[in-house]
């Protein structure tokens, strides 16, 4: 069935207060839950409306009755008492099963150990309640379980009582005083050991801060901490925030669907974002630690304090929790050149993955209209799309007006369950703006065009830039009104310098200005102009869309040499390179030989030798656009001939630049102890892309190197780095030195699972493994499509991130993807809805690969699936 926004309605009870005591035991626990609800005024409806699924209901009774049918009805997940008194307390009994929970919503087992999620309808997974975000109660939790197996018993908030139980049991009392909806309970019993630490707020007020996690990982929970420290300081500083509980738990769990999850006072995350220690770690998880602690420490006030009114409203919360974790991050590089990093990696992620989703079966508005499962629609979009929209607001007012529209609205909806339009309000009305039509961001799906022609006037030295708009239809939508699109324009002379912007009238005349698009054309005349500009458009990607504006190499190179915008530095790169990885491909398909103009390779040649520029900068203007990024600009993708058209780039940019890379690997060897701090990672990520360029070429000698290399890191990134290499360049086949060393890798690091990941991650993307090789990981030992982060390494490395492979022409990885997605459905829906998220652009691929794409999505949806599985599949074939 399918969910519409429009058809919101109010609950007809609301539930003030909850009790739930849980009889812990993994293959039947008990739980009583004692709710106090009243009749919300708001609503017509007279009927207690709860939600239960797969739920053995054991007693239900109502102000001291037991109710018994038809006092009560059951119907498809919902509990409907009907024409209820005004005020009413309910006790209700259930059992479940988590040691057979292997969904990994509501109450499970992790090695052993008891974990909850409830976001976003898993608490109806442990008893009957109106489990919507917009019913917010205050929570008091007993857990009760044998002492032995379970020593650690934590839920919300703050920890009231505790004692023994006879038979070796024992209990915990948590009452967390905060309201909150349903989605934000957790609990977590087991046999963990924590990192703690006082730690004192602005305010003065001293916290207990806490990571949890099995005996054998605390001695990788020092960043983690580190991290929680940094977010509570930074959000206090940037948004004046504080933490609101005495205490705050970080717990860690080695099975979870997700990154993190915010419940209030004791956050759950996803191993991978908390364990670090060098000789685990990279460069990246580091930096992911510190993000996703961010990201769910923010969510404290922007989630839980101010929380969603309903689902549709998912990008409220998690589009701003991740402009704050964007931002949060980049304060913390502490440098301009640090900021464009961060905004470099972050784009990279919305074009690559965001763009594409806009473009396809599942595009969908930031605000989406419609669902059949919500779990499906924690997406790019609603994240990263939602973001960006965020950042616009900041872009159009500026920091303080974001400032001040971030103050009001948690003036005005401190404790409530609110809507994307009450954000904008605020937004606008702290500012004084209207800004009904931004509201268009929220409702209209598909990435805007928006088109640039300049002309320059020698004679009256006017520079005039004509701005248009359009927004290609998507699922649902074939009509889209403008949007109002904040467009960042710079202009260069010819010694590259940052020439002022004036229109007529006016008085100051800045380097740089954001010009507000918001009709579908639009005409800005610069006066003044000096001599003939070269334009630097959307500066710092000041809105997500898709800027064609024709620029010539000169211009791009000019660009890439001289912007003072770090971003638009990069992006002339990236053009320079996407331009020819184009006109590659076609080269590929023709059969005519490759080629590579040498004024290209004299501009990677300037950069990778630059000195001045920051490492981490030159390593991503040295990277090349994915295949993705480039298949997406073809009109029929051949994943095939992009595949060869990269290798045939970065073969021939090896061959050339053989001595600059060699001196870049040779000249950013870190100093001293492994830390993962910007400048230190940046040195190592060009480094290592220097060594994965030299591994390019038909040199044992770079392979040596490499293997040295590998055993002699002292940290993961390095090691990680110079294995990856080996493998994807197929040295491990031809060099004897290196056959042994996957082996080798997997013994030493046999016991840390977030390491084996990475070795059946990094064998799944060679450009070497097909479906054989992955089968073939499939049967070993440490593999299981139980695992989360394990089904992700292996299956999805190879089907959403070995395009070439996964694509092959005789269909053999579609083949593949349907066995594992039917199977993986069977066991946990919400990742395999992920998997089958593969397929999403198979319309747009050449036509013999379409065949098999068709009749593998045919095999699948004609298996009995689950809804979230079903929805993808469904709208997969029919878009
Ligand atoms: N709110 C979490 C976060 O973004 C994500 C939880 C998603 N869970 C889910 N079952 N869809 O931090
Ligand atoms: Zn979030």
């Amino acid at each position: 069935a399918t969910v519409y926004r429009l058809d919101y309605t109010a609950s007809s009870f609301l539930a003030d207060r909850i009790d739930l005591v849980f009889d812990l035991a993994p293959s039947v626990t008990q739980v009583r839950a004692t709710t106090e609800l009243h009749r919300n005024p708001d609503s017509e409806n007279r009927d207690i409306v709860l939600y239960g699924e797969e739920l053995e209901l054991v007693r239900i009774a109502m102000n001291g009755k037991v109710l018994a049918k038809p006092d009560y009805a059951t119907d498809n997940g919902e509990l409907r008492i009907p024409d209820a008194p005004d005020k009413v307390t309910l006790v209700i009994d259930t059992l479940l099963h988590p040691d057979q929970n292997t969904s990994l919503m509501g109450l499970y087992l992790s090695n052993g150990n008891f974990f909850t999620q409830c976001e976003a309808e898993g608490f109806r997974k442990i008893t009957y309640f109106p489990d919507r975000p917009d019913v917010m109660a205050t929570y008091t939790v007993t857990l009760r379980a044998d002492r032995e197996k379970y020593p650690v018993l934590l839920s919300n908030g703050n920890l009231v009582e505790e004692g023994d139980l006879p038979n070796g049991r024992h209990y915990a009392k948590w009452e967390d005083p905060f309201k909150k909806p349903s989605y934000l309970f957790a609990l977590v019993a087991g046999n963990l050991v924590c990192r703690e630490e006082t730690f004192r707020l602005a305010d003065g007020r001293d916290v207990l801060l806490q990571v949890w996690v099995e005996k054998n990982n605390l001695d990788k929970t020092a960043h983690a901490m580190e991290s929680l420290k940094h977010s509570i300081r930074w959000d206090e500083r940037r948004f004046g925030l504080e933490l609101d509980l005495d205490r705050f738990m970080i717990v860690a769990v080695s099975d979870f669907n997700m990154g993190a999850m915010e419940n209030k006072g004791l956050n759950i995350f996803n191993t991978r974002y908390v364990l670090a220690n060098p000789r685990i770690a990279t460069d990246l998880d580091y930096a992911n630690i510190e993000s996703v602690v961010g990201h769910e420490y923010f969510h404290n006030w922007t989630g839980n304090r101010v929380t969603c009114r309903d689902w549709f409203q998912l990008s409220l919360k998690e589009g701003l929790t991740v402009f704050r974790d964007q931002e949060f991050s980049a304060d913390r590089t502490g440098s301009e050149s640090g900021r464009a990093v961060k905004r470099i990696e972050d784009v990279r992620t919305l074009r690559q993955l965001q763009f594409p989703e806009d473009a396809g079966p599942m595009a969908h508005p930031v605000r989406p209209d419609s669902y059949q499962e919500i779990n499906n629609f924690y997406t790019v979009t609603v994240y990263e799309k939602g973001a960006e929209v965020v950042r616009m607001y900041q872009t159009l007012l500026g920091r303080d007006g974001f400032r001040k529209g971030m103050d009001l609205y948690f003036k005005r909806h401190d404790g409530q369950a609110v809507t994307c339009t009450d954000f904008l309000a605020a937004m606008a009305d702290a500012n004084g703006r209207d800004l009904s039509q931004f509201e268009r961001w929220y409702s209209q799906a598909g990435t805007p065009r928006v088109k640039l022609q300049s002309h320059y006037d020698e004679k009256n030295r006017t520079l005039t830039l004509i701005l248009s708009q359009s927004c290609p239809q998507t699922p649902g939508q074939t009509e889209k009104q403008p949007f109002l699109i904040p467009v960042a324009i710079g202009l260069l002379d010819s010694h590259g310098k940052d020439m002022p912007l004036r229109m007529e009238g006016d008085k100051a005349a800045p380097n740089s200005r954001t010009l507000e698009l918001s009709e579908e054309s639009q005409t800005f005349t610069f006066i003044d102009v000096a001599e003939k500009p070269v334009v630097s458009a959307l500066r710092n990607f000041s809105a997500p869309v898709i800027l064609e504006y024709e620029q010539s190499d000169d211009e791009l190179l000019h660009l890439l040499s001289h912007d003072s915008d770090h971003f638009n530095r990069w992006e002339a790169g990236q053009r320079l390179a996407l331009r020819r990885l184009l006109s590659l491909t076609k080269a590929v398909q023709a059969d005519r030989t490759l080629t590579l103009d040498s004024a290209f390779i004299d501009a990677f040649r300037a950069v990778l030798t630059d000195t001045a520029l920051d490492p981490a900068l030159r390593e991503l203007a040295l990277t090349l656009p994915g295949e993705m990024m480039i298949a997406e600009k073809t009109d029929e993708i051949d994943p095939a001939a992009t595949h060869r058209a990269r290798q045939f780039m970065r073969r021939t940019l090896a061959e050339n630049l053989e001595k600059e890379w060699l001196n870049a690997w040779q000249e950013n060897r870190t100093e001293g102890a492994y830390r993962p701090t910007p400048q230190d990672a940046g040195k190592r990520a060009l480094k290592n892309l220097a060594l994965s360029y030299l591994l390019l070429l038909d040199k044992p000698a770079y392979g040596r190197m490499a293997i040295d290399q590998y055993h002699t890191a002292d940290n993961m990134s390095d090691r990680l780095a110079a294995l990856t290499s080996l493998v994807h360049s197929g040295w491990t086949d031809k060099l004897p030195e290196a056959k042994a060393l996957p082996d080798h890798f997997y013994r030493e690091y046999e016991n840390e699972a977030l390491v084996i990941d990475k070795w059946f991650s990094l064998q799944a993307t060679s450009p070497n493994a097909d479906t054989a090789t992955v089968r073939k990981l499939m049967k070993h030992p440490a593999f299981t499509l139980k695992n989360p982060n394990r089904a992700r390494s292996l299956i999805f490395g190879f089907c959403h991130n070995n395009m070439a492979q996964f694509h092959a022409a005789d269909g053999s990885g579609y083949t593949f993807w349907s066995e594992n997605l039917i199977e993986l459905d069977r066991i946990n829906p919400q990742v395999a809805a992920r998997l089958a998220r593969c397929m999403d652009q198979w319309k747009r691929y050449i036509p013999s690969l379409r065949k098999p794409a068709e009749q593998a999505l045919r095999n699948v949806s004609e298996q009995s699936l689950s809804r979230d599985t079903r929805e993808i599949i469904g709208k997969t074939l029919s878009a």
